[in-house]
């Protein structure tokens, strides 16, 4: 039995104690050099090239190196194995703080105290309470829920939307796309988790960003995406920013990246760019993560998290 790693952007000084965590408990092959293919049981992956999964005659399951699969679904040759998305602690508490840290920084106008301190500006401006800001969840999955318990605790008035109705939330949900206009126009930070699929691809659009709250105690509506770049349409988002429709967004992720060095994004005064690391999958802590679910799996069980290849997440 052996355990492939197939991760296409390689970062060997952060994976050199991982690695001596996995070889000692599995013998390892690391890609390109995949030696007797029949040998690979399971693959940890992230953006793996296509064909290379269909290349191994006993894969048993491929582990997703991300919350998010769809690098490994879009893959048309991916064998019908199960596949495990990343699922760990480390993964939902840097999540967590991520999303925490840029709701505080929307409610607590930093776009515009930045905007001020480059003009030396001394001014207070309107400050509401984290009560009196509607924030809105598209996708409360394990990605949302470190986020979601410590601000319900500061008492922001929070709402959800899913595809589907959920009860096991302390809070209103709205589900599929008939309550989406509900759901938006309650919203004026909206954080976006949400996986990407046929379905999702381009839904943070100029038609949804405009359903969003008016009016609110904020200038204007927010947009935080933590999810993926090809949920947002980015050209839409500046045009928003421009005509006033969105006040602030806070971009983790792009349509292309790196973004690229002539988007007009990386200079606009409200937005706040971060490369894709709003939740780092830490490699000891995927080390860990692999290495558990491949004992249950050996041992006849069912991993945690297992994606839905038909839903596509
Ligand atoms: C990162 O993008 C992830 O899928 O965890």
């Amino acid at each position: 039995m052996a355990l492939l790693i197939a991760i296409a952007d390689w970062d060997d000084a952060a994976w050199a104690e991982a690695l001596a965590v996995l070889r000692a408990r599995t013998p390892l092959r690391i890609w390109p050099d995949l030696g007797e293919p029949a040998d690979i049981r399971y693959a940890l992956a992230w953006k793996p090239p296509h064909g290379l999964m269909a290349s191994l005659p006993n894969l048993k399951a491929v582990i997703s190196m991300g919350a998010g699969v769809d690098h490994l679904l879009a893959d048309p040759s991916l064998p019908a194995v199960p596949v495990v998305r990343y699922s760990a602690e480390d993964l939902r508490l840097r999540m967590r703080d991520y999303i925490v840290q840029n709701v505080m920084m929307h409610l607590r106008r930093h776009a515009d105290y930045a905007a001020q301190q480059r003009e030396r500006v001394w001014r207070e401006l309107a400050q509401p309470l984290a009560s009196e800001v509607r924030v809105g969840f598209m996708g409360l999955g394990n990605m949302a829920s470190g986020a979601i318990e410590i601000l319900v605790a500061m008492g922001f008035a929070l709402a959800g939307w899913a595809r589907s109705p959920r009860h096991d939330m302390p809070f209103p949900v709205f589900a599929g796309r008939g309550q989406l206009p509900a759901f938006l126009e309650r919203t004026d930070i909206l954080v976006c988790t949400l996986p990407l699929t046929p379905e999702t691809r381009g839904i943070l659009n100029a038609l949804l960003l405009r359903g969003l709250a008016r009016g609110g105690p904020l200038p204007g509506p927010v947009l935080i995406n933590a999810g993926r770049g090809g949920l947002q349409v980015e050209a839409d988002i500046l045009a928003c920013l421009a005509d006033g429709t969105l006040h602030a967004a806070s971009l983790d992720v792009f349509e292309e990246e790196p973004l690229p060095a002539t988007s007009p994004l990386w200079a606009h005064p409200r937005v706040f760019v971060t490369p894709h690391n709003a939740a780092w999958s830490s490699p000891m802590a995927v080390a860990r993560f692999a290495l558990e679910q491949i004992d249950i799996m050996e041992a006849g069980g069912t991993p945690a998290s297992l994606a839905d290849r038909a839903r596509g997440y």
